[in-house]
């Protein structure tokens, strides 16, 4: 006999249908209670979990559902602005207070006086930037770029990270005040493996949202696919999942996805020093085989195309593997033209590196040997999304 599921107060459910959050487990559903308490009251908030496991959702209900959602709701990643305008994009500046300030301009922090601000990937914040927030947030001051005159705001922030900032904190990254002072209450969004059924509760939806979309006849699963996708570990979470469902939408319409059809779209893990991709069970090492294969599969293929474009230039193969070389390419020509074969280089090292890491922006950066700012630039310049 089953056993009975635990009730899911009628308020939660109206949140989750208005937001279209999927998901009955415990662990998101306490995430939701929690940020459903916190919007009324006027405390910033701090959203933490991995990538892809859908952390925008939690500012959105703590605008929409405190006495600000008439207000502004302004969301800022603040990995993908750079280094050298953050403070202007967020406090404004002043006609003059640098090349190319040809006007005044307002930033965020003024335009969205009364509302919230989302400051996503809050670690990214440069320390020169973590102090004037610091200092907006606790007396609603600050100054614009370029200006000596103070300005005040009346802003909720709502920050939300996937690092460890108590680790940014241990190694100076992240100002310890700061993160006092955004962690006053925090809301953990939980790993997808750590879901249970709402994997397949997911995977359904988005199997019948991408059918909509693409206007066809949705795919199903195998029970052996069901059971495959629970044992998967889901470095990307939610985000990776859906790409999966997404292509196999595209490209299997109408039928019954196998398990094996399943394991053929999933990325191949090629760090042997990374966590495993499947929780262990008496089905992992089966699985495990398989992906092997398809990793010594793929592995052959790039080390024979690398032959064909080094030619004799046989040591940078290594480095070319892990995208390094193709990103130390110089930069795109000035005419713009995007089809040159270093783009294509570059765009395959950071597409093949994302999905190996399931969408992992962070883990992306890290094996590429480049910032977090400088792959989100490359991207957009390269138009991956
Ligand atoms: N419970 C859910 N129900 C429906 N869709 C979801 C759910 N969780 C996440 N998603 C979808 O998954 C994708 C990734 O979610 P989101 O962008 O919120 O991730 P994130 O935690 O902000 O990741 P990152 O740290 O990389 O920014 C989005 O398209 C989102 O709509
Ligand atoms: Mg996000």
């Amino acid at each position: 006999m089953k056993t009975p599921k635990t009730e899911i107060p009628e308020e939660i459910l109206r949140v989750k249908q208005r937001l279209s959050i999927i998901g009955d487990s415990p662990a998101l559903i306490e995430a939701i209670k929690r940020a459903v308490t916190v919007a009324p009251i006027d405390l910033s908030v701090l959203v933490s979990g991995p990538s892809g496991a859908g952390k925008e959702f939690f500012p959105k209900i703590i605008h929409q559902f405190g006495a600000r959602k008439h207000k502004k709701y302004i969301a800022v990643n603040c990995g993908a602005i750079p280094e050298g305008t953050i403070d202007s994009e967020l406090f404004g500046h002043e006609k003059g207070s640098f090349t190319g300030a040809v006007s005044a301009r307002k930033g965020y922090f003024e335009e969205a006086d009364g509302g919230t601000i989302f400051l996503d990937e809050v670690a990214e914040l440069p320390l020169t930037t973590q102090a004037r927030l610091l200092r907006v947030l606790e007396t609603g001051e600050f100054l614009k770029v370029g200006s000596s005159t103070v300005q005040t705001t009346d802003i909720r922030v709502v920050a939300a990270t996937n690092v460890d900032l108590i680790k940014a904190v241990a190694e100076g990254r992240f100002r310890e005040d700061l993160y006092y002072r955004l962690s006053t209450v925090v809301i953990n969004v939980p790993p997808l493996h750590e879901r249970g059924e709402d994997i397949l509760l997911l995977a359904r939806k988005f199997a019948s949202d991408f059918a909509e979309k693409y206007m066809t006849k949705p795919i199903s699963f195998s029970e052996e696919a069901k059971r495959a996708m629970m044992l998967y570990n889901w470095p990307g979470n939610v985000r990776q999942l859906k790409n999966i469902i997404d292509q196999l939408a595209l490209f299997e319409a109408g039928t019954e996805i196998s398990r094996r059809q399943l394991l053929e779209a999933l990325p191949v893990n090629r760090d042997p020093q990374s966590t495993p991709m499947l929780a262990p069970s008496d089905d992992s090492s089966e699985l495990e085989r398989k992906m092997i294969f398809q990793m010594l599969f793929s592995m052959r293929d790039e080390i024979e195309q690398l032959k064909k474009k080094l030619g004799h230039d046989a040591p940078d193969a290594e480095r070319q593997i892990h995208g390094v070389r193709a990103l130390m390419a110089p930069e795109r020509d000035d005419d713009g033209f995007s089809g040159n074969p270093l783009d294509l280089s570059e765009r395959r090292a950071i597409e093949d590196t994302l999905a190996r890491h399931g969408g992992n922006k962070k883990q992306a950066a890290e094996e590429l040997h480049i910032s977090l700012r400088t792959l989100y630039r490359k991207m957009q310049d390269l138009g991956i999304s």
